[in-house]
């Protein structure tokens, strides 16, 4: 069964067209890979996704339900997370007070009463302490180092309980040790029932981890199956050398 199902989406600007009638699925309790070359339209559909921006055409099911054209915040609610490319960082709070910022931009506020507060943040906490990163609660995000951004976006995306999240470049410029921490993290979530779609240009990454992988080219899905399958696939070479 497939959990989110793409169909014929697309999107321009002006005259680029970044997504062009692209269709994909990412079967329910699967790691799905995202690859593609740079410009290849793999943000432009996490944002369309997400209701970040709004398609010109096409579908977007999540589980049974229509979603595209939805708002960033009702697609959140529904149980869709998403990091983006650059962390999202709140400079001037600290990483626990940006652990609870999703929480709350979903509405919740208003629902918590103190005592669940008091529950987000042993929650936070906890996730914190499962990216190894409990030291830096305190932190102001400004003063963290990149790849204590990177761990604590994981952490922060994992707040609501998505059962869906879309990871843009979670590996991008990191250290290989903290790399396989990464890998490790999303795959023992994935264990305990997330699922993943994740964008990656790390290869090594994207083949370990994912059960499949969706490459896409000038905005369209070109080839999918699993890793061997994909690199496997001549048409996937093609893409990444420009032939
Ligand atoms: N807001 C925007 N306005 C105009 N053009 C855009 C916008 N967002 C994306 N594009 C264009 O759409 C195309 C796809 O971009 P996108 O960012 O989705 O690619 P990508 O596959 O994520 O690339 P990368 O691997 O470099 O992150 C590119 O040609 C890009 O310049
Ligand atoms: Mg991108």
């Amino acid at each position: 069964m497939s959990l989110l199902e793409v169909k014929d989406l697309s999107k321009r600007f002006g005259g680029v067209v970044a997504v062009d009638s692209c269709s994909l699925s990412v079967p329910a309790g699967s790691i799905t890979g995202l690859i593609g070359p740079n410009g290849s339209g793999k943000t432009t559909i996490f944002n369309l996704v997400t209701g970040f921006i709004a398609p010109d055409g096409g579908e977007v099911h999540f589980k049974t339900r229509s979603i595209a054209g939805l708002g960033p915040d009702r697609i959140y609610a529904l149980g869709i997370g998403r990091t983006f490319q650059l962390a999202r960082i709140f400079p001037r709070l600290t990483a626990l007070e940006n652990m609870l910022v999703p929480v709350r931009r979903a509405g919740l506020r208003a629902l918590l009463s103190q005592g669940q507060w008091g529950h987000e943040k042993e929650r936070a906490m906890e996730m914190l302490a499962f990216m190894d990163i409990s030291q830096v609660a305190g932190t102001l995000g400004g003063a963290l180092s990149y790849g204590q951004r990177k761990l604590l976006e994981l952490a922060a995306v994992m707040m609501a309980g998505p059962e869906l999240v879309l990871l843009d470049e979670p590996a991008g410029g990191v250290n290989p040790a903290l790399l396989e921490r990464i890998a490790e993290r999303i795959r023992q979530l994935n264990q305990q029932g997330t699922t993943f779609l994740l964008v990656e240009h790390n290869m090594g990454f994207v083949m370990n981890l994912c059960h499949e992988v969706v490459v896409v080219h000038q905005g369209r899905a070109i080839a999918k199956g699993n890793p061997r399958e994909v690199r496997e696939n001549p048409a996937v070479l093609d893409a990444y050398l420009g032939t």
